[in-house]
């Protein structure tokens, strides 16, 4: 899958000590341990257990099985402190936390995994002394305050607590960070979570299933390739403040997203039916960009198209997994 990464590759030399990128097994953690990986920076993967086939799917398996991978939870502090020290880290993404669905089923783990895992990475930074943390906030922390016209949820709700926490790590202790809200994250590996219906739909049209979306309209397509780009690009200098950036990719309507998808596989048995998903599809990069170096920017037609080649690659390598139930 090197043609995947290769638009993502970053110079080596943006950092000098490991990366502990954490939520490793999962889709936007897959992508950032294969760019950094393939850009020859170390990087330590933490995730509760050694599940690298996402990031095999990304990478390719022989990759993936090279990767120095560990298994801690991110709520148990000494032993994610103690990782930080053992490899003499330099930089944190922090990507582990339960997305909508698994928030509203278990609202107390949720907290102690979103909340409590996020203030121990803030900690972790603190009492180690890492100046380059990202963490993963959401555009669901949007619909905060309440009674605006986007979803309250119990997951928009941790985040904030996150964005809100990192802010006072900064004031009280010059803890920097930069904290990410991704919009709808779509791309190889996305396959949990209520945002992850437009890439099944590509998905589905590679195994040659029906699928219908459930939701239309309007929509934030982020590549998960430039979602990655983006949080190694937060990490690529050391921090000053706590800054909070929404990390959008582009607008397209879902329906349009099909079409792209039937001219690369025009016998897709692929629709869509419903309301817009429940966040705002169309918010602003400029401030992120401005910020950080530049990293990619991938626009749907593309990211559908390398999408689709990634999944047939993975048919013709008898690989390519069942749709997610
Ligand atoms: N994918 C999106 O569209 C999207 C959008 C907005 C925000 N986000 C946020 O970005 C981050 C990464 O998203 P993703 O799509 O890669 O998520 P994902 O669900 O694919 O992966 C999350 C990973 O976190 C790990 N994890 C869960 N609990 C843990 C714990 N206690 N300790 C260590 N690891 C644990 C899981 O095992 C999993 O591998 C999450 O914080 C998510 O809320 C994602």
């Amino acid at each position: 899958m090197q043609q995947l990464i290769a638009p993502f590759i970053i110079p080596q030399n943006r950092f000098t000590a490991p990366v502990i990128v954490t939520g490793a097994g999962g889709c936007i953690g897959s992508w950032v341990l294969a760019i950094l990986h393939h850009s020859g920076v170390p990087v330590v993967a933490v995730d509760l257990h050694d599940d690298r086939r996402r990031a095999a799917l990304v990478m390719g398996e022989a990759a993936a099985a090279e990767l120095n991978w560990q298994c801690c939870d991110i709520t148990d502090y000494a032993p994610f402190k103690a990782l930080i020290q053992q490899h003499n880290a330099q930089a944190i993404i922090h990507l582990a936390g339960l997305q909508i669905p698994f928030c509203a089923a278990n609202p107390a783990r949720g907290a102690r995994i979103n909340v409590e895992g996020t203030l121990n990475v803030l900690q972790a930074a603190r009492e180690t002394g890492i100046k380059r943390t990202t963490f993963a906030s959401s555009v669901a922390a949007l619909g905060f305050p309440a009674g605006g016209p986007w979803k309250e949820t119990l997951y928009g709700a941790y985040k904030v607590a996150n964005e809100q926490t990192a802010y006072v790590y900064w004031a009280d202790w010059q803890v920097p960070s930069v904290c990410l809200r991704p919009n709808v994250v779509y791309g190889l590996a996305r396959d949990q979570g209520m945002s992850s219906k437009n890439t099944i739909a590509i998905q589905a049209a590679a195994l040659g299933v029906p699928y219908e979306v459930g939701f239309a309209g309007r929509l934030s397509w982020l590549y998960a390739g430039e979602a990655a780009a983006a949080f190694i690009a937060a990490v690529s200098q050391d921090g000053e403040g706590a800054y909070a950036f929404d990390l959008n990719g582009s607008c397209e309507e879902v329906e349009q997203g099909l079409v792209e998808l039937r001219k690369i596989a025009p016998d897709a048995q692929v629709s869509c039916s419903g309301t817009p998903f429940p966040f705002p599809p169309d918010l602003s990069d400029a401030a992120l960009r401005a910020h950080v170096p530049d990293y990619p920017s991938i626009s749907v037609q593309d990211g559908i198209k390398a999408t689709y080649a990634a999944f047939m690659q993975l048919k013709a390598e008898g690989r390519l997994p069942d749709l997610p139930v």
